[in-house]
């Protein structure tokens, strides 16, 4: 057995939240992540049927019995993770059709997955429906996507179209666009359905007032969305108090659209 200290997946999970701490976007213990593995790739590092401790999730994800995935601690720092991986970060057995996590690894201190567990194993069903490559759902807080959610409207399709508006790469790297959510109280059953809800329309969901949920094939393409997305949100904000002289016009957008081959998301051009 090798040791899970040298796997490509937790190497690359700690490279990533250690690069999402120092973007910013993860202050304090905001922010977690979860990693689809397969059973090969776990069983290289852990006897699957060691189980260290049964952890009640407190909802159902039947689409999901059988998986494994590499997740954030509750309460656990980004800024920490790199130093001790296996006391901030974890691997489960999701089993019993989702109502128990079955701990493998880690969380050495006695803690527990992330209280967004809810929201990242129903987003990762719905990902799955539509997107059978889906392996990573993160979340995290950065500034200016924040910001824009106290002055800007609410309304999915508006919050889109002015963030595509802010960059060129945009419309190519979310074509799918940007779903929003209002405040709703975060680390619930009720927020984890609402997202995957919205999940199943785009890989990107603003939590208005708290941050953004992205998925993706892997760790690095989901960091990249959720870094164009405040790219973005980044420029809006230095330029929403100031007039507008020029914008990217929705016909370049479209000319975008045509020359990248893509399907920017229906209705969300004028
Ligand atoms: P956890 O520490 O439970 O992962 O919560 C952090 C967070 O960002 C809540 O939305
Ligand atoms: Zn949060």
């Amino acid at each position: 057995m090798q040791d899970i200290l040298t796997a490509p997946f937790l190497v690359e999970m700690v490279r990533t939240a250690t690069n999402m701490y120092n973007h910013g976007w993860d202050e304090r213990n905001g922010g977690n992540i979860s990693l689809l593995l397969g059973e090969e790739e776990v069983a290289e590092y852990l006897d699957v049927g060691a189980v260290i401790r049964e952890i009640p999730t407190g909802f159902e994800a039947p689409a999901l019995d059988g998986k494994y995935f590499l997740v954030t601690g509750t309460g656990k720092y980004f800024k920490n993770i790199q130093y001790d991986p296996a006391r901030n970060l974890g691997v489960i057995h999701v089993s019993d059709g989702g109502r128990t996590a079955r701990l493998l690894w880690g969380f050495t201190d006695g803690g527990s997955f992330t209280s967004e567990l809810p929201a990242h194993l129903m987003s990762h069903a719905a990902r799955l429906a539509v997107s059978p490559g889906n392996r990573v759902i993160m979340h995290c807080h950065p500034s200016n996507l924040l910001a824009m959610t106290y002055i800007h409207d609410l309304d999915s399709c508006s919050f889109t179209r002015t963030l595509w508006q802010m960059c060129t790469e945009c419309i190519m790297v979310f074509p799918d666009g940007v779903n929003v959510l209002p405040w709703m109280l975060c680390g619930t059953n009720e927020i984890g359905a609402a997202t995957a809800k919205q999940m199943e329309s785009a890989r990107l969901v603003v939590w208005a007032q708290h941050g953004i949920y992205g998925a993706g094939a892997d760790l690095d393409e989901t960091f990249g969305l959720i870094e164009t997305a405040e790219k973005a949100a980044e420029i809006y904000m230095k330029i929403a108090h100031l007039p507008w002289k020029n914008t990217i016009t929705d016909d370049a957008l479209r000319q975008l659209a045509r020359r990248f081959q893509l399907t920017p998301r229906e209705g969300f051009l004028e």
